[in-house]
């Protein structure tokens, strides 16, 4: 294989940054030599309500299994993004809130935001909302989504964003397994131009979720929507009864912060449980060191809040950081594909974070959209959520950032908080498509099938052999999942479920998952519930879903089925299930081919092949290693036979 193109550090950044390779040098060594020593700095950069004294008690062992940083300190989420900046900062911008239609933009001040979000503290709690209470936040992309998770964290409830684009289903799972019984929405969403109907999926949602007791309806589009007496209220009416001072609560730095689910292998969707001090911890050192972030900055991440990138990089770092964090209601391409780089003039956006989905489709409009704008202000480029393809990757070096803005690509998880694997741009020279290299502190180990360690220039399963503040704590409800999950693969070790390569020079390659996760456009999606979805219709018997590679989305969407003897095969009906996908998931769970099965590939003990799968939906059949385990060969000719022309 070719040497990959390697980008130095710009003198101007070696010069000037926050961190430069000194600095990394020294902090690899610090962590190293004194670690307890080294956490307690990261950790001070927050406001301590009381200090801690202990500062790590970690074992991935199950007989003594814990996770916890900074424990017996003391502290509040929504008090370190907020009040500590107060009153210095009061007229700081703390978002800049961009609508879907261009003409719509805001901005708040950190005075605003604070005097908001104890306003929304008050609402939630003149409902009955207490420390320790999970409140579902439905939202689209406005500022009221940001100041509802600040709220939450204000009076120590525990968030749990629902992602817009899910279906009333996805809502009713959500709620009923963290058992919250209050909801924020909204009438409506708006983005690209179309209604996204909130309410109405809440509606349908609490068919399902007899325990809610109050919806919560903040008002975007003014639409009239249904209120149910009693149950529903209009946000506007209820903020005007309360006071705009809200005392934080104190919280100790183990207390849960919030929930977010995320799909895995098997089973429903998890609720990965994130508490209080060592996520912001390592939510706002992140945003700080990789993204060389300055005060006084514009910071862009065009992420949902729904997804943990819009926790991390949206609401609580930024803010913890006292930046100017914007929120961005609209897609790439509306009104027009040159809307980002709209966007970045319009308020002077001096760091930038996207996902290479976005780049993909972009790139395919040509240089012209992004040339036509100046960008004069950019300054970073960052990316995230699945691995970036070096034509993406240069791409975005060469026309976006006019090859004088570093690119700092992000490798993380849900689980893990914040960025664990990046460049530190004044630090890290860059290799596109690598993630680089750990952040210090981050003990990664690459181990083959069977668990062995493997060293040097190699290819692995990519794992992590120690704690670091922002690790999630625990699955909701399900420790024992947690650690089945996460720490039995290999046991006393973090198991990503990614595959990766390490080079000659230490830098990590993310070559995606090895497990039944697949990532569609950055969405992270379990095959399983995708064919759960499936097989809930009345016409499917069986169904086996796998990713295969898709030029702009990364991975598309692949599914097997089986019909009931009693369903024909039909062009109406593979839309039928399509639309039922969309209706039972949200929209991006969308399979992308539907090939009809008549049956699957299967081991005699009944274990679905799903390597075999994946070889005939990426169209390499030549080579599809052993079948004779299989109880019926012959499936997989008829399989080859009618591939659907992906
Ligand atoms: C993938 C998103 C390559 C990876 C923050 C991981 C990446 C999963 C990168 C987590 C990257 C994320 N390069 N792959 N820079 N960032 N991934 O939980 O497979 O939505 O395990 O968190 O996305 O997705 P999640």
């Amino acid at each position: 294989m070719s040497q990959p193109e390697v980008f130095p550090v710009p003198e101007a950044w070696a010069k000037r940054a926050r961190i430069d390779a000194a600095g990394y040098e020294a902090a690899l060594k610090r962590v190293e030599e004194d670690p307890e020593g080294y956490w307690r700095e990261i950790a001070g950069r927050l406001d301590w309500i009381k200090p801690f004294t202990v500062v790590k008690d970690v074992s991935y062992n199950r007989e003594d299994f814990r996770i916890r940083w900074f424990a017996d300190g003391v502290l509040n989420a929504s008090a370190n993004c907020l009040d500590r900046h107060l009153p210095a900062r009061a007229n700081d911008i703390a978002f800049i809130w961009e609508g879907d239609d261009p003409a719509d933009s805001r901005k708040i001040t950190y005075a605003e935001a604070h005097a908001e979000t104890c306003r929304m503290a008050n609402v939630l709690k003149s409902h009955g909302v207490r420390k320790g209470d999970r409140v579902t936040i439905y939202l689209p992309m406005i500022p009221e989504a940001a100041f509802a998770m600040l709220a939450c964290a204000r009076i120590g409830a525990v968030h749990s964003v629902v992602f817009g684009g899910f279906s009333p289903d996805s809502i009713a799972g959500r709620v009923q397994d963290c058992q919250s019984t209050v909801i924020i929405t909204a009438d409506e969403g708006l983005r690209g131009g179309k209604i996204v109907p909130l309410k109405q999926n809440v509606d349908l949602a609490l068919t399902q979720c007899p325990d809610v007791r109050t919806v919560l309806v903040v008002k975007r589009t003014g639409a009239k929507v249904f209120m149910k007496p009693g149950r529903d209220f209009a946000y506007d009416e209820e903020k005007a009864k309360v006071s705009a001072d809200c005392p934080p609560e104190p919280m100790g730095a183990e207390d849960p912060l919030f929930i977010l689910y995320t799909s895995g292998s098997t089973g429903k969707p998890k609720g990965v449980l994130h508490t209080t001090g060592g996520y912001l911890t390592w939510a706002a050192y992140t945003h700080e060191a990789v993204f060389d972030y300055r005060p006084g900055e514009i910071f862009w991440c065009t992420a949902d809040v729904g997804w943990v990138t819009g926790h991390s990089y949206i609401v609580y770092g930024p803010l913890a950081n006292g930046a100017t964090s914007l929120i961005f209601e609209g897609v790439p391409n509306y009104p027009t594909t040159s809307r980002f780089w709209e966007v970045i003039d319009k308020h002077q956006v001096e760091i930038f974070y996207t996902a290479p989905t976005a780049l993909r489709a972009l790139m395919r409009e040509g240089e012209e959209p992004v040339k036509k704008t100046s960008r004069k202000s950019l300054r970073l480029l960052g990316t995230v959520g699945e691995p970036i393809n070096p034509e993406a990757w240069l791409w975005y070096h060469r026309v976006v950032g006019e090859g004088r803005c570093p690119i700092v690509d992000t490798w993380w998880q849900t689980e893990t908080g914040a960025a664990l694997v990046a460049p530190l741009p004044g630090a890290t020279a860059l290799k596109p498509g690598s993630a680089t290299k750990p952040l210090p502190g981050v003990k990664l180990q690459l181990v083959d099938a069977d668990g062995k360690v493997l060293e040097g220039a190699t290819d692995g399963n990519l794992c992590i052999t120690d704690s670091w503040p922002g690790q999630m704590r625990t699955v909701y409800g399900d420790h024992e999942r947690f650690i089945t999950t996460y720490f039995t693969t290999y046991p006393g070790k973090y198991f990503t479920g990614d595959g990766c390569r390490r080079d000659a020079d230490g830098y990590y390659w993310i070559t995606g998952r090895v497990d039944d996760v697949i990532n569609v456009s950055g969405h992270r999606l379990g095959t399983a519930e995708i064919e759960s979805a499936l097989v809930a219709h009345h016409t499917v018997a069986e169904a086996a879903v796998v990713g295969y590679p898709h030029d702009i989305k990364g991975q598309g969407i692949y599914a097997y089925v089986t019909l009931t003897v009693e369903a024909k095969p039909s062009d109406e009906l593979r839309a039928a299930l399509i639309k039922w996908v969309r209706q039972e998931i949200g929209p991006f769970a969308a399979p992308d081919v539907i090939q009809w099965a008549p049956g699957l590939p299967k081991t005699r003990s009944g274990k679905i092949m799903r390597r075999i799968l994946r070889k005939v939906a990426e169209n390499d059949v030549t080579n599809l290693g052993d079948t004779t385990t299989l109880a019926d060969p012959s499936v997989v000719e008829d399989l080859v036979k009618n591939r659907a022309g992906a």
